[in-house]
């Protein structure tokens, strides 16, 4: 792996561009997550994605734009709803789905004839994207930079914990992973996803974005396509997929009230087993929760996280910190419940897909 720095390498971005239009695969920051990018036009290059990831090949991926300008390039009609979502959010964290134009980018759209289509929010991001287009690369394929399944990266450090030995001698011939380095990502959960190409704008994956946003500016209602219900009419896609960004421990999502029954259950019984123990045991499971922690004890044997009070802070630290509960070799997580508001749609979104795996 390789990582790429723009704040000590003035040559950072040109390298990074060069990478991309060269065919190799370069994960770059996002304002919601790292994606594991590779230039949308080269069918080669984007299946070097689907083998990095592991992801089955009719999934059909992001493609990362400078511009809308650049986003006409892979279409074949823009809906106009799809306009006034993009001149409203874009740059920022929203994808719309529109027909793909003919021939362009059919691998990153993995055979479907439509496109998603995306302008983040990063300086770095957007640096990168413009040095592309002048290399007259004017999309950049990118799921999130995680293996398949897995919980998106929102740190440099992720994405090296998750493709660190490609292209190494142990790396299964596969490609080396080059990072672009760009910081913590501000939003934290991916982008909110609009499928602009059915004549009326459906929602099918919630993010920072609440749908009351996007609905003022579409101008119409949008319906939500939830995870519990999925629509039989969408396409085969990961991000839709229920049991999608899985910790590696079970994750269990309860109310306060289930997590304090639970907890006065089990505790007698891990306080015992550490005397026995000579006072510590090692933590096999772990709850999360937004409250508890403020006036209940921590145990013995638990790991106790706090849950941000916020939803935009909490969509900002969510994956990292199931990734570091994960990283503890916990077998459980309990989770308390999202408060029912829209605010945390996305959020709630993510750990209903985490804990049905
Ligand atoms: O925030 C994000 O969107 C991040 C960053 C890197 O931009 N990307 C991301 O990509 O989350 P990925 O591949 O993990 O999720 C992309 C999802 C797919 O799983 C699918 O649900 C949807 O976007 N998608 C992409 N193209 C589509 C299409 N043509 N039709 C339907 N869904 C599509
Ligand atoms: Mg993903």
């Amino acid at each position: 792996m390789r990582l790429l720095d723009p704040a000590t390498q003035p040559d950072a971005i040109a390298q990074a561009a060069q990478r991309l239009a060269q065919g190799g695969l370069l994960a770059l920051p996002t304002e919601t997550v790292y994606g594991l990018g590779a230039r949308a036009d080269d069918d080669a290059a984007v299946a070097r994605i689907y083998a990095a990831k592991g992801r089955p090949p009719d999934h059909p991926l992001i493609v990362h734009v400078a511009d809308e300008a650049a986003a006409l390039h892979f279409v074949s009609t823009y809906p106009a709803v799809a306009r006034r979502l993009t001149d409203a959010f874009w740059p920022g964290p929203l994808t719309v789905i529109v027909p793909r134009r003919a021939g362009m980018a059919t691998a990153s759209a993995g055979g479907h004839d439509t496109i998603g289509l995306r302008c983040p929010d990063h300086p770095v991001a957007l640096r990168l994207l413009q040095a592309c287009a002048d290399l007259g690369v004017m999309g950049v394929a990118a799921p999130s930079a995680n293996r398949f399944g897995r919980i998106s990266p929102t740190r440099s450090a992720h994405v090296a914990d998750e493709f660190a030995h490609h292209g190494d001698a142990q790396g299964e011939g596969l490609d080396e992973v080059w990072v672009l380095e760009g910081g913590d990502c501000e939003v934290g959960i991916e982008s909110t996803i609009i499928d602009c190409s059915r004549g009326r704008p459906v929602l099918l994956r919630p993010g920072r974005l609440t749908l009351a946003e996007i609905e003022a500016v579409a101008g119409e209602p949008v319906e939500w396509s939830r995870p519990e219900a999925p629509d039989p009419a969408a396409p085969k896609a990961s991000g839709t997929l229920l049991s999608h960004y899985a910790p590696r421990a079970r994750l269990r999502l309860m109310s306060e009230e289930q997590v304090i029954a639970g907890l006065d259950l089990i505790e007698p019984e891990l306080r015992a087993r550490a005397i026995q123990e000579g006072g510590q045991i090692p933590p096999r499971m772990a709850v999360y929760s937004r409250s508890l922690w403020a006036y209940r004890e921590p145990c013995v044997g638990l790991v106790h996280r706090s849950m941000p009070a916020d939803a935009v802070t909490a969509a900002q630290d969510l994956f990292a910190d199931l990734r570091e509960i994960d990283a503890l070799g916990v077998e459980l997580i309990w989770v308390e419940q999202p408060p029912d508001h829209p605010a945390w749609d996305g959020v709630r979104d993510r750990l209903t897909r985490a804990s049905a795996s």
